[in-house]
């Protein structure tokens, strides 16, 4: 039976990080080597002082120093670390592509494509390559293409182990997974070999029933379907918070009422201003290329419309700031509470944040950004990458602060963006103080729940009701 001893993970992010610092965490005896082009990335996770890792995930900093330089290294040699590892992880990123075909809707594959290459060259024993980062259904095959046709004569087995952590509960839900999907090529015994020495890893800590094995492409298209029925979940409830705030019902007394019924579970169904992350949007985009490539159009307009209810959300949101002000923001300033695309990470890759910013900016308001864990220059790269304006405009428009109430100081209105819990403990009536008047606040996250007027100060609009 094949003993991993030696892991490398390919891709030093969200993804490759959190999970190869537990594998490490509940394996002393494999060594686990994470490595990355980005060495500024790779410094932060070397940092003496562990709290200044790169990734802000509850829980992290605590694995990362009891397994770092036991079993668990970071390092930027990737040749080298691929050339020791049986088994190699590849977590690069996959974003949706810019140009060319597929442009806006299939996944760029040149990241992972170029780790391929590199590991086909490097080899020099036989490698268990596992896909960790999300993939179009079918990548494992070019993988193996890529790795059999220029490699130097060794064996590939290629897996696929989606990724279901969820940011901010990272820890808890590598530590205590609902299941982990491996799926690899079950008819040959070298495929089954390698599907139980990843087996053999996860069962380290997790109940081998809940460690579900299938064929490559069933793992890789489980990986897309979650997401999109998680995605849809709240793009359903999106469009019922509308239909709400027209007719009276409140779409947290809905969703509560509708999430008892124990088919349909009381889980994402939380309306918001609209879902975000590296992940929803991406996913899927990927499965609406995926069934067009094969005329499945039907099929593809039912996953889109996900996708387009999602931007109607974030639209309306920044919209019904406009109306309210007596439709004109232009030269007022409004204050941005949360720029993250959710609570307890410093990730805002697809917030509805930057999207509600662009809006507004482009009706002419100024703009004044808290997020507790988001750096500025981050705030700055995320409007800079839309397009919209010159970089200069945006930092010229956008001023980001170091408190909620720095923020809201002379502003015209305040939204909350992020549901941080933070902003739930805020002396309300103080903000209404700093503002000028009239003042109003946009509740995008119903996250002042049960709160009245008297008890904050001021009217408020809450997405829903
Ligand atoms: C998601 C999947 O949950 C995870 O399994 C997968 O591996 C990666 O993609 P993530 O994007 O990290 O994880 O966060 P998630 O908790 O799913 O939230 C996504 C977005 O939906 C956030 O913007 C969140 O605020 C929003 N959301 C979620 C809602 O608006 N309402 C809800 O009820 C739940
Ligand atoms: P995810 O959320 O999927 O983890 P991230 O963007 O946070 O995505 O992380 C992906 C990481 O992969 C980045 O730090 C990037 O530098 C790294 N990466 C991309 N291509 C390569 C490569 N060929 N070799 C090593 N690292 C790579």
């Amino acid at each position: 039976m094949t003993r991993i001893k030696n892991i490398c993970c390919i891709g030093a992010g969200y993804v490759g990080g959190p999970t190869m610092a537990v594998i490490a965490q509940k394996c002393p005896e494999i060594n686990v080597t994470v490595v990355d082009i980005n060495e500024e990335r790779i410094a932060a996770w070397n940092d003496e002082d562990v709290e200044n890792i790169p990734i802000y995930e509850p829980g992290l900093s605590a694995v990362v120093k009891e397994a770092r330089d036991r079993n668990l290294f970071f390092s930027t040699d990737v040749d080298a670390a691929i050339d020791k590892a049986d088994m190699i992880f590849i977590s690069v990123n996959t974003p949706t592509k810019t140009y060319g075909i597929g442009k806006g809707m299939a996944a760029d594959l040149k990241y992972i494509e170029l780790c391929a290459r590199q590991i086909a060259r490097v080899s020099k024993t036989d490698k268990i390559v596992v896909e960790k980062s999300t993939l179009p259904v079918r990548t494992a095959e070019a993988l193996k293409n890529i790795l059999d046709n220029t490699g130097n004569g060794v064996n590939y087995q290629i897996l696929s182990n989606p990724e279901f952590l969820a940011e901010g509960t990272a820890v808890g839900d590598l530590m205590e997974p609902d299941r982990v999907l491996i799926g690899g090529d079950l008819d040959t015994e070298e495929g089954q070999e390698a599907v139980n020495a990843l087996v053999d890893i996860y069962a380290h800590w997790i109940p081998r029933e809940r460690l579900l094995t299938t064929n490559v492409w069933s793992s890789e298209l489980s990986k897309l379907t979650a997401n999109a029925f998680l995605a849809q979940r709240v793009s359903s409830i999106n469009a019922m918070s509308e239909l709400c705030e027209k007719t009276g019902a409140d779409v947290n007394e809905v969703s509560k009422a509708v999430g008892m019924d124990s088919r349909i579970g009381p889980k994402f169904l939380k309306s918001s201003v609209g879902f975000g992350g590296s992940c929803f949007q991406k996913d899927i985009l990927n499965l609406v290329y995926i069934s067009k490539s094969f005329g499945l159009n039907d099929v593809a307009d039912y996953w889109e419309q996900v996708i387009l209810m999602n931007d109607h959300q974030k639209r309306r949101f920044a919209a019904k700031i406009v109306q309210t002000l007596f439709n004109t923001v232009s030269g007022k300033k409004i204050a941005l509470l949360g720029w993250a695309f959710k609570k307890d990470t410093n990730d805002t890759r697809e917030s509805a944040a930057i999207y509600v910013a662009d809006y507004l900016l482009n009706e002419q308001a100024e703009i004044v950004v808290y997020d507790p864990k988001v750096k500025t220059e981050q705030i700055y790269a995320d409007l800079d990458y839309l397009n919209t304006r010159s970089s200069e405009e945006n930092r010229s428009r956008v001023k980001v602060v170091n408190t909620s109430y720095e923020a809201a100081k002379d502003a015209h209105a305040v939204a909350i963006l992020t549901e941080w819990d933070e902003f739930k403990e805020l002396d309300w009536k103080k903000i209404y103080d700093e503002m000028l008047k009239p003042a109003f606040l946009f509740d995008g996250r119903r996250l002042l729940e049960r709160k009245t007027k008297e008890d904050i100060g001021f009217e408020f609009y809450a997405i829903g009701s």
